[in-house]
């Protein structure tokens, strides 16, 4: 097996920049570690805390750096594009998180960048990273509930983390934002080339557009794909803010002609209560006295160590750069086919008609 050490950068050190650059730290195969941010203030901080070798405000000095390998990009939503674009000219291997972009034709740009230079891009799709969804899915490509005909997933978390979304990127609407990760899951249980074709959907709010978001509150969507199966896809990101969930509850559910999966992933059987309360460490105006612990989205920091999603993914992906082990990190094409599904489903909902889920800038 070819080992070798790598230097990584990590553009963002917000909330999951942090994640990804404390992981770095702590891997055997990263040797340098370079971080950038727009913030002096979070760069120092995070520089500290990593004690990484180099800190500054230029991603652009940052992925030029002779010591730097590869690059995460951990930026806002819609400030994906632009450190993304400068690794891959730079021809280093870059990890952005979900979704790709916000934007299809940057997303596009991205997509078409990465297969003009050959190197690779991957996006944080974490779920993937999951046990549950990780086993499940390898029976389901096993062929172990046969044909798959179609299933339902649905997601809900408290306002706290709704309105930490909005504030940080406006369009990361819960659909861009939150859908995307069950969009991402059921492309991947698919069979290789299946896509999905169209979108219908409705939605309905009062609580975001109360904060001044024109975005829904609810949505309810369907896509059918290529081979004809049919998923649900339903999002409530607005429940009251002192409601124990601290990132995602899902229930995911597919069928198929032999079988069936159903997963629960609510966090309802982790439940901490504390006269001290809890703070949510991603959505701080979230203090609660009881909480479905382990629903944090990107996983768990305890005695000095990341346990969940985040945890394994930017493993596996440090592990793939260091000694070539494969890793299942969702691709830049899967991401653009994830985020052209996303954005028909917010057009359909807009416009209350079905949508075609437009896949032509990847040559679909
Ligand atoms: N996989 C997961 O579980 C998971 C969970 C939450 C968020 N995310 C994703 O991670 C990304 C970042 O989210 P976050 O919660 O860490 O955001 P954040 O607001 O906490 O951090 C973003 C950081 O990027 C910096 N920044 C903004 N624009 C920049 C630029 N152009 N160049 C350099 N730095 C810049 C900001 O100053 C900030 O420190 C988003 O794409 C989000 O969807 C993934």
């Amino acid at each position: 097996m070819n080992r070798r050490t790598v230097g990584i950068g990590v553009v963002g050190s917000g909330r999951i920049g942090t994640h990804r650059a404390l992981l770095a730290s702590q891997h055997p195969a990263v040797s340098y570690l370079r971080l950038a941010d727009l913030s002096e203030e979070a760069v120092e901080r995070l520089g500290e805390e990593t004690a990484a070798d180099e800190t500054g405000t230029d991603p652009e000095a940052l992925v030029a750096d002779p010591a730097v390998d590869a690059v995460v990009v951990a930026t806002p939503e819609d400030a994906h594009f632009d450190a993304a674009r400068l690794a891959l000219e730079a021809g280093k291997p870059v990890l952005v998180e979900k979704p790709l972009a916000l934007d299809p034709k940057e997303a596009a740009a991205l997509v078409d960048l990465s297969r003009e230079t050959g190197v690779d891009l991957r996006v944080g799709y974490s779920a993937r990273y999951l046990q549950k969804y990780f086993v499940s899915r390898d029976q389901v490509r096993q062929g172990k509930i046969g044909t798959v005909i179609g299933g339902w997933s649905r997601v809900y978390s408290s306002r706290a983390q709704g309105l930490a979304i909005l504030g940080r990127s406006v369009h990361a609407t819960p659909v861009a934002d939150i859908v995307t990760y069950l969009v991402d899951l059921v492309g991947w249980y698919l069979p290789d080339g299946v896509v999905p074709v169209e979108a219908t959907a409705r939605g309905n709010g009062v609580v975001f557009r109360d904060h001044g978001y024109d975005v829904d509150d609810i949505t309810s969507a369907t896509l059918t794909y290529s081979d004809g199966s049919v998923f649900g896809f339903d999002v409530c990101y607005m429940l009251p803010m002192g409601f124990p969930t601290t990132g995602q509850s899902i229930r995911f559910e597919m069928f198929g002609s032999d079988g069936v999966v159903l997963i629960d992933d609510d966090h309802r059987d982790q439940i901490l209560f504390s006269e001290q309360g809890y703070r949510n460490a991603y959505a701080s105006a979230q203090e609660v006295n009881l909480v479905f612990l382990g629903s944090r989205s990107s996983g768990e920091w305890a005695q000095g160590k990341m346990f969940g999603r985040i945890a394994d993914e930017t493993r596996a992906w440090l592990d793939h750069l260091g000694v070539g082990t494969p890793c299942h990190l969702t691709t830049a094409t899967e991401a653009y086919v994830t985020l052209a599904a996303t954005t028909a489903i917010e057009e359909a909902a807009l416009s209350k008609t079905s949508v075609r889920v437009d896949l032509s800038a990847i040559g679909r």
